[in-house]
């Protein structure tokens, strides 16, 4: 099968809908339609304040640029090469801030954009709630299960919008992978392999002065992140659900410290398997030492197999005839004269490498699109169905892991989660 619709701004989701209404995409992601919408009037463009302008903040200033219906109308971060950073992208007239609360105070905002560290992120939100405003927020949600859950009914009883940054659901990769298999052309899918494996320290260079190291390196502290599990996996289990179409029963898991021992407080190795219903997995490694298999979801079922970051699908490959039966055939071809009384009746089963075929990629970028898809809910009053259910779920899972190996035990999908 061939991709059958072009992937540009204005029509790949409502494409994509309108080709999968009947397959169930639409169910699976209904926020598609949402960035699909009209272009807004002048004026009509919904004013964002930027609360962290570190290197995420700042790309997601450059994104939020791009987008019909969005604008940055303030800046905020308490650290002033980032803040400096941060405005050199927008327009002189934006007000920048070292405060959040000063920001909110200023007034002028529809909605804030939360991109601090990811223990400030519950705080940040709740902030933004009570000044009346919508919330956008990075992954993971928060630090700990009990603060997602806390973000979640602090948007219902505001009445106010929360996202949050899982730019997957958005990626026109993505969405083609999934109508893929929902139109049944992988058959039924058991297992995902994942890992994000990189081969950097993850450290970041302190300048001299003011002890700023817990401040610059916040990834690699437990009291603020948890790790690999929250800045990569977090993504990763959102694509599982997803495509698994439901959250784990249980979670075991293994974590260590295994080469970067440089004082960090999380692990750089992390080995899980996330059992889901049926006895479907999500198995999942993520090191920080080795890059041979970079970042990628294997999305394995009974008839092919889905790799998304690649952008490819592959059918699976008929097995191969016995070493005997080969060489008999190749006696009848005239290829070999006679058979060797010895010889193989075995092949390894080596992975199979044929290309497969294209699942067709974005002319936009997902970073870009799920603001337009922010925007145009804001706009409309309504919440996107499903969106934050799934970034709720993928940061519940995150730090699930995080539990399954801090204690060796197998953790269980907790029963008090928050109704969405
Ligand atoms: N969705 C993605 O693909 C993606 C990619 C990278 C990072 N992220 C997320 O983005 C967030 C930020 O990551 P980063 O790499 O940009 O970190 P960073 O350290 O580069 O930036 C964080 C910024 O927040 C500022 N900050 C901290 N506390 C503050 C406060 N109280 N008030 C105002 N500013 C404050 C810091 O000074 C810093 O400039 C994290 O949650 C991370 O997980 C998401």
């Amino acid at each position: 099968m061939t991709q059958d619709f072009d992937l540009t701004r204005r029509s790949f989701l409502d494409r994509v809908l309108a080709a999968t209404a009947a397959t169930g995409v639409a169910a699976a992601a209904p926020w598609a339609a949402f960035a699909a919408g009209a272009d807004p009037k002048p004026g009509d463009r919904l004013r964002l304040g930027v609360i962290g302008t570190g290197d995420r903040g700042r790309a997601l200033i450059q994104n939020i640029a791009k987008t019909r219906n969005c604008t940055v109308a303030a800046v905020c971060d308490n650290y002033a090469p980032n803040l400096a950073k941060g405005r050199a992208l927008v327009a002189a007239t934006v007000p920048a801030f070292t405060d959040h609360r000063a920001m909110l105070d200023a007034g002028g905002l529809d909605a804030v954009v939360v991109a601090t560290p990811l223990n400030f992120h519950a705080r940040h939100s709740f902030d933004g709630f009570d000044a009346g405003l919508h919330v956008w927020c990075e992954k993971a949600m928060a630090r700990t299960i009990a603060d997602c859950g806390a973000m979640v009914k602090r948007a219902q009883s505001s009445r106010k919008l929360l996202q949050i940054g899982h730019q997957r659901m958005f990626h026109p990769t993505y969405l083609n992978a999934l109508k893929r298999v929902k139109a049944g052309d992988i058959g039924t899918i058991t297992q995902i392999r994942a890992s994000w494996h990189r081969n950097n320290s993850w450290r970041r260079k302190v300048p001299p002065g003011r002890d700023l190291e817990r401040k610059i390196n916040w990834r690699l502290y437990r009291e603020s992140s948890a790790g690999l599990m929250t800045e990569l996996a977090t993504h990763q289990l959102q694509v599982g659900n997803w495509f698994l179409d439901g959250v784990p029963e249980r979670v075991i898991g293994s974590g260590s410290i295994c080469f970067w021992k440089d004082g960090r407080e999380v692990y750089d190795h992390v080995a899980l398997v996330y059992e889901y219903s049926g006895g479907r997995k999500f198995v999942y490694t993520s090191l920080l030492n080795n890059a041979r298999y970079g970042c990628e979801e294997q999305i394995q079922g009974s008839t092919g197999t889905i790799e998304p970051e690649l952008g490819r699908i592959y059918a699976e490959v008929p097995p191969k005839a016995l070493a005997l039966e080969r060489m008999k055939q190749d006696v009848q071809r005239g290829h070999k004269r006679t058979v060797p009384i010895g010889g193989a009746t075995w092949f390894p089963e080596l992975p199979v490498t044929t290309p497969g075929e294209s699942l067709g990629w974005g002319e936009y970028d997902e970073t870009m699109l799920q603001f337009e898809a922010f925007g145009e809910s804001v706009r409309s009053g309504t919440p996107i169905p499903g969106l934050l259910r799934q970034a709720y779920w993928a940061s519940v899972a995150s730090l699930l892991g995080e539990q399954a190996m801090d204690r060796g035990e197998a953790m269980r999908w907790p029963k008090d989660l928050v109704e969405i």
